[in-house]
C-alpha cells in the first residue's frame, strides 16, 4: 500500500467540502455509541464505520472498541478474520484480475504486467480510484483471461485494450472512495 494513498484524505483544512477525518471519525463513533449494549452488534457497526471511513485502521477500531465498551482486541480479532473489512485504504473501484488455472494459462499474467505499468506500485492508486486485486476463480473460466471491475465482468480480455477500459472509470474521477 502505498503511503500516498493515505494522504489523499481530507484534512478539513482546504473547504472543499469534504469531510475531515475528525468528522468522519465522529461518525463512526456516533453510530457505534448507538450500538453500545446490543448484543452481537460488532459486525454490523463494523460495516458502518467502513463505509464511514472507507477502512478500518487501528484508530477507528479503537474508537469502536471505546464506545462499545468491548477490548480493541476483540475489534482487531473480528476485523482481520473476515475478508470483507479492509485496514487500509480502498479505492473507489475494486479491479480483480483472475489467476486461476484456466485464466492464467492463457494470459492472465500478461493483464496483471500490464495494469501494474498503468496504475503503479502498490494496492490503491495515489488518486484512490482503484484497488488492485488478485482473484483465484471469478466463474468465467470459459471465456479466460478474466477481469473484473466492480460487479462488471471483463472477459477475454485483451492487455492493449486495458488503458481504454481503465479510462472508462477515470473519466468519472476517483476522490470520492
Ligand atoms: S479461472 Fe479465471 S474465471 Fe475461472
Amino acid at each position: 500500500m502505498n503511503k500516498q494513498a493515505e494522504q489523499t484524505r481530507c484534512q478539513g483544512c482546504c473547504g472543499c467540502g469534504q469531510e475531515s477525518e475528525a468528522q468522519l471519525l465522529e461518525r463512526v463513533r456516533q453510530v457505534a455509541r448507538d450500538h453500545r449494549g446490543k448484543e452481537g452488534c460488532l459486525i454490523q457497526v463494523l460495516h458502518m464505520a467502513q463505509s464511514i471511513y472507507g477502512y478500518l485502521p487501528l484508530e477507528v477500531q479503537r474508537v469502536v472498541a471505546d464506545e462499545l465498551d468491548i477490548p480493541v482486541a476483540q475489534v482487531s480479532g473480528v476485523v482481520t478474520f473476515y475478508s470483507f473489512f479492509s485496514t487500509q485504504p480502498r479505492g473507489k473501484h475494486t479491479i480483480r484480475v483472475c489467476l486461476g488455472t484456466a485464466c492464467y494459462v492463457r494470459g492472465g499474467k500478461k493483464i496483471v504486467e500490464r495494469l501494474r505499468e498503468l496504475l503503479g506500485v502498490g494496492d490503491t492508486t495515489a488518486d484512490r480510484l482503484f484497488t488492485f486485486e488478485v482473484a483465484r476463480c471469478i466463474g468465467a473460466c470459459g471465456l479466460a483471461p478474466a477481469m473484473s471491475i466492480d460487479d462488471t465482468v471483463y472477459k477475454q480480455v485483451d492487455p492493449d485494450k486495458l488503458e481504454n477500459i481503465l479510462a472508462r472509470y477515470q473519466q468519472e474521477g476517483g476522490e470520492e472512495a
